[in-house]
This record gives C-alpha cells, structure tokens and sequence, in this order.
C-alpha cells in the first residue's frame, strides 16, 4: 500500500509572491496527490501563472513552502524537472526551430532514445492532425498548431507530474478532445495534473479537485460537489459556483444591466 507521503505530489504550504505591493500570490496552501487532476480557476490576474511558475522554481518564492515529489524545487530543481512536464501561458518560445528540430533537441537533453521518440511524437502529431507541420518553423504555425507543440513537447518524456497553464487554449473542438484522452491515459498511469483554465466545462468535467483563486487567495477548494455546498448552491453549474466565490455574481448582473441598457438607447437613437 501507498504511504500519504508518497501519495502526495506537490505540498504548497503558505506561500507567497508579490511584485512590488501586487500580493500575486498571497498565502496559499494545497496538496495535489498521485493520479489526480487539479484545476486552478481564477479570473484574470488573480495568481495562477504566478502559482504554477513558482511550482517549477521559475520564480522564487517571498515565503512559505513548496515540495514536489518530496524534494524543493529551489534545491533539487534537476531531479524535479526530468519528471516534470510543463506547458507555458506564452507560445513556445523556440520560435526560428520546426518542431522536428525541437523535439530532437528535447529528446538530447532530456536523454531519451531518439528514434523511439521520433515515433511517439508521430503518433501524437498524428491524433492530433498536425503531422503537416512537423517540418514548418514553429514561428509561421497558427496558435492552436504551436499550442499542440508545446503540448506535446510537454509529454514526451512521460513525465509524473504535468503542470499546464491553459493547456487548450486555441485548440479546435477536435483537438481538446483528443488532449482529455491523453490527460486521461496520463493519470491512469498514476500521473497527476495541476493546470490553470478559464473553462468551467473543461475544470468541471475533467478535474477531481479544484481550487478557485481570486486576488492572490484560494476562496474555495475541493471537488465540484464540496464547491456547490460551501455556496449553498446545489444544483448550479460550476460557472455559478466560480462568480459566487470569487464575488462576481452581482457585479455580472451590473455589468449585463448596463451593456442591456446602452443598447437599448442606441437603438432608440437609430429609430
Ligand atoms: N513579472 C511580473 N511583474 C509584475 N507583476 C506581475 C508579474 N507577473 C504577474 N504579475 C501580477 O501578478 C498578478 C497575478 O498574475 P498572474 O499572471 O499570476 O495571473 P493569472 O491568474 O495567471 O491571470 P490570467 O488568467 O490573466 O492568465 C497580476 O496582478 C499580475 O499583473
Ligand atoms: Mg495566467
């Protein structure tokens, strides 16, 4: 049997990042356990790209605790990285490469075999119908194309841990599908998922547990249900559930109030 520790593989504990009097991340604590798939939902600005860069050690944290697999990414950043797989807010950034060119240099650093990997980045190419561009420079590929590259640069080396800022972001119907299949095989391996999404379906449908975050704080954590509870909300949809945590619902009836009402008067300038 699994021991807890074991078990779990990220462990934030208070921690904190600010830019200058901006508190990006202010206070926070979560674990991610094995096989899971944990959503941070916020709106814009409230702290998820600052949280998840901070987890790969992109950033240093103003204080408290962060361990992944166990170890500080500060300290043990090597270790962590081989098992980490990340994909970035920002398009990939080997822009003048084509993909083929990147994934050969992926699989040097990363040391893996370079044929055996050649094939696996066909197959994903393949699923994910952007095998035509696996010669073109990543720079003139359209941003749903580059996002499968990072992607799927993300997995190659089959990583335990995937942490994706926005992972479908630009991704066609078709290919989001094909992306949940592979999250899916990823955490039946015991592989665990922290990505960041503005998308309610997609957090509701394919997370265990969520956090939603809002200026810096998590206002709400668990599973859908223990979400729904905690606003007395019980037969929302998540959207419901999210606007209500982060203190948006009244101000989104306001807002609505007033786009309604300027319409109207503009089409009674027009009559
Ligand atoms: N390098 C930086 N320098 C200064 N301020 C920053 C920096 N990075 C982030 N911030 C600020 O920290 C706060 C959190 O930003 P962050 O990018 O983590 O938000 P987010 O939740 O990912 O938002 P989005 O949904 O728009 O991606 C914002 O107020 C942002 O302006
Ligand atoms: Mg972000």
């Amino acid at each position: 049997m699994m021991s807890m520790i074991e078990s779990e593989i990220i462990n934030v504990h208070n921690l904190k990042k600010y830019f200058d009097d901006v508190k990006a991340v202010n206070d926070i604590s979560f674990n991610v356990y094995k096989g899971e798939v944990f959503g941070l939902l916020g709106p814009n600005g409230a702290g998820k790209t600052t949280t998840l860069k901070l987890l790969l050690g992109l950033l240093e944290p103003l204080g408290g605790e962060i361990k992944i697999f166990g170890m500080n990414p500060e300290r043990d950043e090597v270790k962590i990285k081989s098992r980490v797989g990340y994909v970035s807010e920002e398009p990939l950034i080997f822009k003048s490469l084509t993909p083929k060119d990147l994934f050969n240099f992926i699989a040097s650093i990363r040391k893996l075999d370079e044929e055996e990997t050649t094939k696996k980045v066909k197959e994903y190419l393949e699923s994910l119908e952007a095998i035509d561009y696996y010669q073109q420079i990543i720079a003139t590929l359209s941003h749903g194309n580059k996002q499968k590259m990072q992607i799927i640069a993300s997995i190659i080396h089959e990583p335990d841990l995937l942490i994706l800022d926005e992972p479908l972001s630009g991704l066609d119907a078709k290919s989001v599908r094909v992306v949940k299949e592979i999250l899916d095989i990823h955490t039946e391996k015991g592989g665990s998922v922290i990505f960041s999404t503005h998308i309610m379906e997609l957090a509701e449908e394919l997370c265990d547990r969520i956090a939603i975050i809002n200026k810096g704080k998590i206002v709400g954590i668990g599973t859908f249900e223990e979400l729904k509870q905690q606003t007395n909300k019980m037969g929302a949809r998540l959207e419901e559930v999210f606007l209500r945590l982060t203190e948006q619902d009244n101000s989104v009836v306001e807002i609505v109030k007033k786009l309604r009402k300027s319409y109207k008067s503009k089409i009674k300038e027009m009559e």
